[in-house]
């Protein structure tokens, strides 16, 4: 996204075209972008060409799971409804991963049915659970044990998952419990172990810490994994002032690694494929004038972009017109939900605003609509995908009929 003769451009496209012609608030994706994003990805680790599935929890969109499919990328599931979507869209099951804490009888019979790469267990029950139902089916399953490394991601802690605090996979004693239950059970073969120690990391040190704990596990257990999947997690700069994420550092980690242990690396990235492709376009309904600061209410709120309200992350904001004016007070733009952290950000020195302006939240593709709910009966916006000076409508606006 670029200013062209002061207009904020997606690709061709400008934003005040996109909300003349679809209304606001609508969600933009530039494909542009997210072919750069996954063929950069590849290229980061390609000496050791990883299998990269795409965690669907970030972007349920069939239309775009299915251009990520295209460019290569397999599916990290966490539900059944996620393996039927990655599904729909195209996605080969051999390419696809299913983790998560609580994965449902029905959940884990409909995986083994479609054949899918990996299910990644994350519990002593949950292993037994998939025994039971592959004895049923007379089949053995390749299944991953999820470890927790207790590794401080270094990251919001609401998004941290590789601690012992967390509910997320097993410890090192429960690990080498079950990897000899596994050793023993005529219905699964254990190929893989999987770690994800949170999102949004910005350092690369927490990797490395997360290489070594495997490292140790790995040469104790005395156990060749076919797969080592290494979870998601990479993040992305939201503000200016934010440091990236040395993937020199982390592809390096990885090849030491590899040099001591033959197994295939997956990866479970989802914001740093599609978190900066995407870009919540919105109205400006009201200014509202409140001694030092004015309030800019706009068309979206926190139940289409929910990431402010829950982990007061930040997001930028741009004017779709720039122009040379600045406005004296402070903004705090806020949607029109009935609750105080329904708040986007609060920024000094802002361009002068005016009633009906456009306006967008930048880099919103990842837990953006995937996070949207009906809260206060408002009905999700639409998705736009743009590849040059086309549009193309890939979900429909809800309409009040839908739940009316
Ligand atoms: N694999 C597993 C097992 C995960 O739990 C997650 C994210 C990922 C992969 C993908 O992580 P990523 O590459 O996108 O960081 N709603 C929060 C993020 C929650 C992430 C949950 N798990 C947010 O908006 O920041």
């Amino acid at each position: 996204m670029k200013y062209f003769n002061k207009k904020l451009k997606i690709e061709g496209i400008s934003l005040q075209n996109i909300a003349n012609k679809y209304d606001t608030p609508t969600y933009c994706y530039s494909y542009k972008q997210l072919k750069k994003n996954i063929n950069n990805f590849k290229k980061n680790f390609k000496s050791f060409s990883p299998l990269v599935c795409f965690a669907i929890k970030s972007n349920t969109n069939v239309n775009l799971i299915r251009e990520t499919k295209k460019l290569g990328l397999g599916a990290d599931v966490v539900s059944i409804g996620e393996l039927m979507i990655a599904l729909k869209a195209g996605v080969n099951p051999k390419k696809i991963v299913f983790s998560g804490v609580g994965k449902k009888t029905n959940e884990i019979s409909y995986a083994i049915d479609k054949k899918i790469l990996l299910i990644n267990a994350e519990s002593e029950s949950e292993i037994k659970e998939i025994e039971r139902i592959a004895k049923l089916k007379r089949k053995k399953i390749k299944i991953g044990i999820r470890l927790n490394p207790n590794t401080d991601a270094r990251t919001l802690t609401q998004i941290s998952t590789g601690k012992k605090e967390n509910k997320f996979g097993v410890d090192k004693k429960t690990f080498f419990k079950l990897l000899k239950y596994c050793k023993k059970s005529k219905y699964l073969e254990l190929s893989c172990l999987s770690v994800h120690i949170g999102s949004q990391i910005l350092n690369h040190k927490p990797y490395e810490k997360m290489l070594s704990v495997i490292d140790k596990i790995i040469n104790f257990a005395d156990h060749e994994f076919e797969f080592i999947d290494l979870g998601g997690g990479m993040g992305i700069s939201y503000l200016n002032k934010d440091k990236k994420l040395n993937y020199i550092k982390y592809n390096l980690a990885i090849k030491k690694f590899l040099k001591k242990h033959k197994s295939k690396i997956i990866f479970e990235p989802g914001r740093s494929i599609i978190g900066d492709t995407g870009t919540l376009v919105t109205k400006i309904i009201y200014i509202k004038k409140s001694g030092k600061k004015d309030f800019i209410i706009i068309d979206a709120a926190m139940n289409d972009l929910m990431r402010p309200a829950l982990y007061g992350a930040k997001h930028r904001i741009l004017p779709s017109q720039k122009t040379n004016k600045k406005s004296k007070t402070s903004y705090e733009f806020v949607g029109p939900i009935c609750e105080s952290t329904d708040k986007f950000s609060t920024v000094n020195n802002f361009q002068l605003l005016n009633e009906n302006d456009i306006i967008a939240i930048c880099d919103v593709g990842a837990y953006g609509m995937s996070l949207s709910s009906n809260y206060n009966l408002r009905p999700k916006p639409i998705e736009i995908l743009i590849k040059g000076s086309k549009t193309k409508v890939i979900r429909k606006r809800q309409k009040h009929k839908d739940f009316i």
